[in-house]
């Protein structure tokens, strides 16, 4: 389950980690993201408790000049906790859910370390397709990290939503 987050939730958001989403020492989060699809933002993942255990976020991205060509690329963090528990799967899956039934975007991607074998797994069982490598793309802990890009279209939440 996915929901806006509030002030009182951006303390569990400002956990580091040391895994593949640690990018550096960062300042805690000082406002709520926005939760406007068409605009860069973030929910909540609730636990079964209905507790947040973490995010997902997105930021739109562009593969042409106008607005068709935009797509949304998610991202996630879950708190170790709540890990392996089938929570980060659910999570994306509603997120894609979120963006066909509310805006009218052919694409949403995510993209991850290809190290990163639970978030390939989780992209995977909620619908993603992987489409290839993005090579050196991603500078983490000091060097340059391949990753895997992923997308689900419009057509493929169709046929696995039927
Ligand atoms: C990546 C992440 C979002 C996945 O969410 P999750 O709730 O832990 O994942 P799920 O439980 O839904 O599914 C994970 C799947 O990966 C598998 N998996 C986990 N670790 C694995 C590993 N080291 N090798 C292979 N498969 C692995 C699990 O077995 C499960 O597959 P299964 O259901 O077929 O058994 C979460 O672990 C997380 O927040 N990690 C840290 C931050 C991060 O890496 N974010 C993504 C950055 S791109």
């Amino acid at each position: 389950m996915l929901r806006p987050l509030t002030e009182a939730d951006l303390s569990v958001l400002t956990g580091d980690d040391d895994g593949f989403d640690y990018f550096g020492p960062r300042p805690s989060r000082q406002s709520v993201p926005p939760s406007d699809l068409n605009e860069q933002g973030a929910f909540g993942v609730l636990d079964g408790g209905g507790e947040v255990v973490g995010d997902v976020s997105w930021v739109w991205q562009r593969w042409g000049p106008n607005v068709q060509s935009r797509n949304p690329m998610i991202g996630i963090w879950l708190s170790p906790r709540a890990r392996g528990q089938g929570l980060g799967t659910a999570a994306q899956r509603e997120m894609v859910d979120l963006f066909f039934r509310h805006t009218a975007v052919n694409r949403v991607e995510a993209h991850t370390d290809v190290e990163n074998l639970a978030e390939q797994r989780a992209l995977e069982k909620a619908g993603f397709t992987r489409e290839g490598t993005t090579r050196g793309a991603q500078w983490r802990d000091g060097s340059y990290r391949d990753g895997h890009l992923y997308s689900i279209l419009r057509s493929d939440w169709h046929s696995s939503s039927d």
